[in-house]
């Protein structure tokens, strides 16, 4: 295995399905199947998981809501997704640990570093919910924030698609992806990979992302094979 280990981050829309809202019990069952491959294969996992299925903290403000009342609601969603994600995982008989940055000590751990790192290493899978626990910073920060915490050696951004293009291919039929990019290639080019806030921090500890199609069967584990599947973005 190429990465011993990781920060997978997952979108919550993904959870989705092919339903509009919520969560599709399939999805997450096909989702533990993904991770149970790598997992099989001892790389240690950490997962960030966003809320998008349930609730988005921007959405609500561009309606009107209060901001910071609307991330706070949005941290909840990826408490919800998150505890979702843990059931999945553990049906597909692997250990896990949920850790979240609101302290909701009746369903989960408050996320102490040092003890998520001690699960990583004795195989359990830590899934860190509510973000950051701060308004304003988004799952794609947390992800990248956690996955420096915890020294992962990558962060693999599972999307729904398959890496980073020259346009967006959902629009654009005549977009070309990328292998690999730079750090600076990326904002050179000014394309969309995470936040400008999840993208320093990145760039800063040199920390490289990975974007690949979550939803392709098999990808995950070629990812961390080291195979060249999706867009890797390193400095
Ligand atoms: P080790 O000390 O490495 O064996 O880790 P451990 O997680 O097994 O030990 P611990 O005694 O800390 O936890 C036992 C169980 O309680 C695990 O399932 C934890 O997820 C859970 N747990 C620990 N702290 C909390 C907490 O603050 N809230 C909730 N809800 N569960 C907790």
């Amino acid at each position: 295995m190429k990465y011993n280990r990781i920060l997978l981050k997952l979108s919550g829309e993904a959870l989705m399905g092919e339903r509009q809202y919520g969560i599709d019990p399939q999805r997450l069952a096909e989702y533990a199947q993904e991770i149970k491959q790598i997992h099989d294969k001892g790389v240690q996992i950490a997962i960030v998981i966003g809320g998008g299925n349930i609730f988005r903290g921007l959405a609500g403000a561009s309606n009107g809501m209060d901001r910071v009342q609307g991330d706070y609601m949005g941290m909840l969603a990826t408490v919800i997704n998150g505890m979702a994600l843990q059931g999945a995982l553990e049906d597909a008989g692997m250990q896990t640990r949920l850790q979240t940055a609101l302290e909701i000590k009746a369903i989960a751990e408050p996320y102490i570093k040092r003890k998520a790192v001690r699960h990583l290493e004795k195989g359990r899978i830590v899934i860190f919910g509510a973000g950051t626990g701060n308004p304003y910073f988004t799952t794609d920060t947390a992800a990248v924030l956690r996955g420096v915490e915890v020294e992962a050696d990558v962060i693999l951004k599972g999307t729904r698609v398959d890496g980073i293009y020259t346009a967006d291919p959902e629009k654009d039929l005549s977009a070309t992806k990328y292998d690999t990019l730079t750090f600076e290639d990326v904002l050179k080019k000014g394309l969309n990979v995470m936040d400008t806030t999840a993208f320093t921090l990145s760039q800063e500890n040199a920390l490289p992302i990975i974007v690949f199609d979550m939803n392709k069967p098999g990808n995950l584990v070629k990812v961390c094979e080291g195979e060249l599947v999706g867009t890797t973005v390193n400095v």
